[in-house]
């Protein structure tokens, strides 16, 4: 630990000087001469990374940025694809996180030593570049999605860190480190044939620890382990050798080392959020794994699970009787005991500041999703918050959008629009609801200034532009003008179908 925070301190210099070289770059003197526009987000608008790599991984870093860019010409705007480019490229950097800096980081650092070993064949860094698992570094080129009609890097490997300015380092580090920035943010530009810049913007690309230390630090220190990632881990390996597995995860050495982990959850808990349809396994992944000498196990108990990731965590916590009588009576609505959660707030969005719903309102609480049949379904649309058919316990969206009354004017239901939010497009064809409404959990208005500034920058340059009693430029892309030279700059809602 001491170690740690000496690393800590240097890291903090280092990165102090560099916040001075490392800012968001201006944006175009005024969008509204240029002849592009163009808006980006993060697809889930919250993320979570793990903070120590050397034991298990739950997840990596692994952020996914992508834009949507229009022609404004004379008449409507037109989406620009890979077809109609004309040799123009959608190129992404992100700002607080450098090459330089997640080297030096030592939590970073750990997932280039281990990252290997948990995606074996994958190389963390090349050339003395930061790598993503999907290929993408932290600066590169977007390629165009054709099915999903944006620009997209896949995998950025966003990771939170300290930048020296209070106002931006928010996340506690529950292993006690400096705090750090968990609201990134990235820049996008877009270039023509001659590498001339012809449009730009920003957006908040977050990433933050999970809570998961938080407890389980406490629960190895009250059963006589070493209040340390280290110990954190030897004991989780100890509770899931008693549960019907037998496997003590802490016991497995994949790559004979002689040392226990470091482990992939998803090897046996089946996680899309991998991109794998199946859990492959462990000897899949290490045909060669050894178990450590004094295990209670043996190669034929190691198998997959049945269950999914999701499944055996949010189960297992929210109906286990020592964390609901000792650490959270609560959990089942407490989503920021793992979510971030740790002073960050990831949930921030204009549902937040309007309306104080939670988590619970859209994807059920914990007992519901269980009962929904929710987590053996894992990050499927048909599982998340629908507004046509919501699942049980869940709301239906359509008790909040039936009709929406702006300016005085009713706008009118449109029943097969909603429930697919972050792939979805809403407005004569191409535009995607996240083009105009801000990334999900952070919808447009935000609670979080940073989330407003993409938009109250490009709207709010519109000449002239004028917005209804009670909206501003925060609010969802409504100014036609800023899209369509023909339209009104008068601020209103578009059409959604
Ligand atoms: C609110 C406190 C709390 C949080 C947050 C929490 N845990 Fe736990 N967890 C516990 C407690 C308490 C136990 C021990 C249960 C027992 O002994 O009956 C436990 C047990 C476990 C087990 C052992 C399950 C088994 O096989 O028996 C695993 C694995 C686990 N937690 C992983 C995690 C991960 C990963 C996270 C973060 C995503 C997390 N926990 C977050 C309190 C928590
Ligand atoms: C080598 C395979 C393997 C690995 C790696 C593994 N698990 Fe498991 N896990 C299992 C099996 C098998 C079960 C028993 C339940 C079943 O048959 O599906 C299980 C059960 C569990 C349970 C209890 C579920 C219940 O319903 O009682 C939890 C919680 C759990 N695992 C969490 C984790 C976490 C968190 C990780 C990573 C830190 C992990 N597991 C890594 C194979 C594995
Ligand atoms: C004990 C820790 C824990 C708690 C408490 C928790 N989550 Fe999660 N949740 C996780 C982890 C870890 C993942 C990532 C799992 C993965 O990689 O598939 C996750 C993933 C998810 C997902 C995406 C996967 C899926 O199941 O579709 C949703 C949605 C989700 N959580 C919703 C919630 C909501 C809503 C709450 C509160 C009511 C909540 N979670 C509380 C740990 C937790
Ligand atoms: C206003 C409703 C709403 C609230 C409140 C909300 N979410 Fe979501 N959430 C959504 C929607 C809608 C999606 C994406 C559905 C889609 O379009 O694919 C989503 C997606 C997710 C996902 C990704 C799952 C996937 O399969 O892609 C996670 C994880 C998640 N939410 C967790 C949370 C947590 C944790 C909270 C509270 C801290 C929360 N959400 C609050 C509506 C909500
Ligand atoms: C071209 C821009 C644009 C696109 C694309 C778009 N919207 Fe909107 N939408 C707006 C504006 C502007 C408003 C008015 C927002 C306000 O009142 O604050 C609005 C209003 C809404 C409302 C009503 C809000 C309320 O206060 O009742 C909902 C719900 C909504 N949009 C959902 C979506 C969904 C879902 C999609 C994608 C399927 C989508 N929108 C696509 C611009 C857009
Ligand atoms: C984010 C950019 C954007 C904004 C903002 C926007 N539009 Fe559009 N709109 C488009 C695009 C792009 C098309 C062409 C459809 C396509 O490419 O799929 C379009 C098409 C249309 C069309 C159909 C073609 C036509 O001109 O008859 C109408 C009507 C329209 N928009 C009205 C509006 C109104 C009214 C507003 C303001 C309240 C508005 N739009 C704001 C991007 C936008």
């Amino acid at each position: 630990m001491k170690s740690i925070k000496k690393k800590f301190i240097a890291l903090t210099a280092t990165l102090a000087a560099a916040a001075l070289v490392a800012t968001a770059a201006p944006l175009l003197a005024s969008q509204s001469a240029s002849t592009y526009k163009v808006i980006a987000w993060n697809d889930l608008g919250m993320h979570c990374a793990c903070p120590t790599f050397g034991g298990f991984l739950l997840l990596p870093p692994f952020n996914t940025v992508k834009a949507q860019v229009f022609k404004y010409g004379t008449n409507d705007p037109v989406l620009i694809t890979s077809a109609n480019a004309a040799g123009m490229t959608v190129t992404y950097s992100m700002v607080e996180n450098t090459d330089a800096i997640l080297q030096a980081d030592p939590y970073f650092s750990q997932w280039i030593s281990y990252s290997p070993k948990l995606f074996p064949g994958f190389a963390p860094v090349v050339g003395g570049k930061v790598m993503g698992l999907a290929g993408n570094g932290i600066a590169g080129t977007m390629t165009y999605d054709s099915t999903l009609l944006d620009w997209t890097a896949v995998g950025i490997p966003a990771y939170p860190v300290t930048t020296g300015d209070p106002t931006k380092d928010i996340m506690i580090d529950p292993l006690g480190g400096p705090n750090r920035d968990p609201f990134l943010t990235t820049n996008v530009y877009v270039k023509d044939s001659t590498g001339k810049i012809v449009a730009q913007t920003s957006t908040v690309t977050p990433v933050a620890f999970g809570g998961c230390c938080s407890c389980h630090l406490k629960l190895a220190a009250a059963n006589g382990y070493p209040s340390t990632p280290a110990g954190s881990f030897a004991y989780l390996g100890k509770m899931h050798g008693q549960n019907s597995s037998k496997i003590d995860i802490s016991m497995i050495d994949p790559d004979g080392d002689g040392v226990g982990g470091p482990i992939r959850c998803s090897w046996c808990h089946w996680d899309p959020a991998m991109g794998e349809n199946a859990a492959p396994g462990l000897a899949a992944v290490w045909p060669n794994y050894t178990i450590l000498p004094g295990a209670t196990f043996t190669k034929a108990d190691v198998k997959v699970s049945q269950y999914s990731f999701s499944d055996v965590l949010h189960r297992f916590h929210t109906q286990d009787p020592l964390v609901l009588s000792t650490y959270d009576p609560n959990i089942a609505n407490n989503c920021y005991d793992c979510h971030p959660g740790n002073n960050v707030n990831c949930y921030r969005g204009s549902h937040k500041v309007k309306t104080a719903i939670w988590c619970v309102d859209c994807h059920g609480n914990l007992n519901q999703r269980v009962a929904a049949g929710q987590l053996t379904q894992p990050w499927k649309t048909s599982t998340l918050p629908s507004c046509t058919s919501p699942a049980l316990g869940i709301k239906s969206a359509f008790a909040c959008h039936a009709t929406s009354v702006v300016g005085g004017t009713t706008y009118p239901a449109t029943p097969t629009l909603f429930g697919k939010f972050i792939n979805s497009r809403g407005h004569k064809g191409s535009p995607k609801c996240q083009t105009c409404h801000g990334e999900a959990h952070a919808e447009a208005p935000s609670s979080m200034t940073l989330d407003n500034v993409q938009l109250s920058t490009q709207q709010g340059t519109v000449a002239g532009a004028t917005y209804p009693t009670g909206k501003n430029s925060t609010y969802a892309l409504g100014v036609c003008k800023f899209c369509h030279p023909n339209k009104t700059s008068t601020w209103g809602v578009p059409p959604h179908m």
